[in-house]
């Protein structure tokens, strides 16, 4: 044995540790030369064979040799460790926050509403989006070449590619398919089924096909509600229509006006406003972009039940009193969050969701 071969052996290992790329090869290293019967053992074995005095030569050498060589796979082992995501966590690093989804400002008036109609009795009913001509306008005294056709502009469907699921076609009782442009259908359709004295309220996705503004979309939501009875009267209508925008609203005081309207299932017809509550009326440079500078903002309409619709329903007698109604959920949700304008709602906004 040469000192020198031991200088040689130690460059050898040394270079072919740093050239190994993986931990395969680095494992294939190990037997070769670190194991039990690898070939750095033959020189330990070799020196057992040596005088005393080149003993005291070679072992330290040797010894040091074998303590260099492992730490550098030692070194090289790590580097791979720490490459590997599975192998290697550092738990110092700030984690990743995950974003916890919120229900939309939307969704938590429609509950708020809805929890309050349900605590006066009230029934809650859905129905399709997709509605028929017959349903929409027909069935509701809103005849064709009426011009109250005209208040609401419609999304009209080709019936060859869209029909509800599961529904069948006389259901819909004319050929001619829409997006339902508000939520009255849904009158009717109870009326069919159901008979007086009853109370409901029917919340649901509605359409128009006009242009969008401070207060309008053209996909909005609407809740219709219907009592009918013997004798229910337009007075029942505004003190419970004043009492439960003030609840839902958490304003006691707020402002509420009902204004003479036409609508053609309705007889009389009537608005209801709420004062503004950006401007409250005093809009000084008259620029106020929500209420258009009247001071008040329209949040349904409605009215006493028109008797064309007893009829439509197929009732036996058409002496019943009822009122209707059909508001828009986004209006009520701009007063309860003072949100200045509706295209905030479907503008998929984060800074504007985050805050409910
Ligand atoms: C109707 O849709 C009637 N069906 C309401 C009704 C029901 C009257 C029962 C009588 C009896 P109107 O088009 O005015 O009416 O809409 C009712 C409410 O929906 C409005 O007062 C308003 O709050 C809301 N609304 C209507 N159009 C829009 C729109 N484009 N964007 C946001 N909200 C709207």
């Amino acid at each position: 044995m040469d000192i020198k071969d031991i200088d040689s052996l130690e460059l050898q290992l040394e270079n072919e540790l740093r050239q190994i790329k993986n931990s395969d090869d680095l494992e294939k290293f190990r037997i070769k030369y670190l194991a039990r019967k690898g070939e750095l053992n033959d020189f330990f074995e070799k020196l057992k064979t040596l005088e005393v005095n080149d003993k005291r030569i070679f072992g330290p050498r040797l010894n040091e040799l074998k303590k260099n060589i492992e730490n550098v796979f030692n070194q090289v082992k790590n580097s791979f460790s720490n490459d590997s995501c599975d192998n290697f966590f550092d738990y110092t690093i700030p984690g990743v926050k995950q974003e916890i989804g919120s229900l939309h400002p939307t969704t938590l008036t429609a509950r708020h509403i809805l929890k309050v109609f349900s605590s006066y009795g009230f029934e809650i009913v859905e129905e399709n989006e997709v509605e028929s001509e017959y349903y929409n306008f027909d069935s509701l005294n809103v005849e064709k070449d009426h011009p109250a056709r005209d208040m609401w502009d419609t999304f009209w469907l080709d019936k060859k590619y869209v029909l509800p699921i599961g529904s069948k076609k006389d259901e819909f009782k004319s050929k001619n398919l829409l997006l339902r442009t508000h939520t009255s259908p849904v009158q009717m359709r109870y009326m069919e089924k159901n008979n007086p004295p009853f109370r409901m309220v029917a919340p649901g996705k509605v359409f128009r096909y006009e242009a969008t503004d401070a207060r309008h979309e053209f996909q909005l939501h609407q809740l219709e509600g219907l009592i009918v009875g013997d004798d229910i009267s337009l007075d029942n209508f505004k003190s419970i229509i004043t009492d439960m925008i003030r609840e839902i609203v958490g304003q006691k005081d707020l402002k509420v006006r009902l204004r003479p309207s036409y609508f053609p299932f309705v007889s009389p017809g009537l608005e209801v406003d709420v004062e503004c509550f950006k401007c409250h009326g005093k809009s000084k440079d008259g620029k106020c972009s929500l209420c258009s500078n009247s001071g008040w903002i329209e949040l349904m309409g409605a009215g006493m039940v028109h008797p064309n619709l007893y009829k439509s329903a197929k009732w036996d007698k058409y002496n019943y009193q009822g009122f209707a109604f059909g508001m828009g959920i986004e209006r009520f949700a701009m007063l309860k969050y003072q949100i200045p304008d509706i295209r905030w709602f479907n503008s998929g906004d984060l800074r504007f969701s985050k805050q409910f």
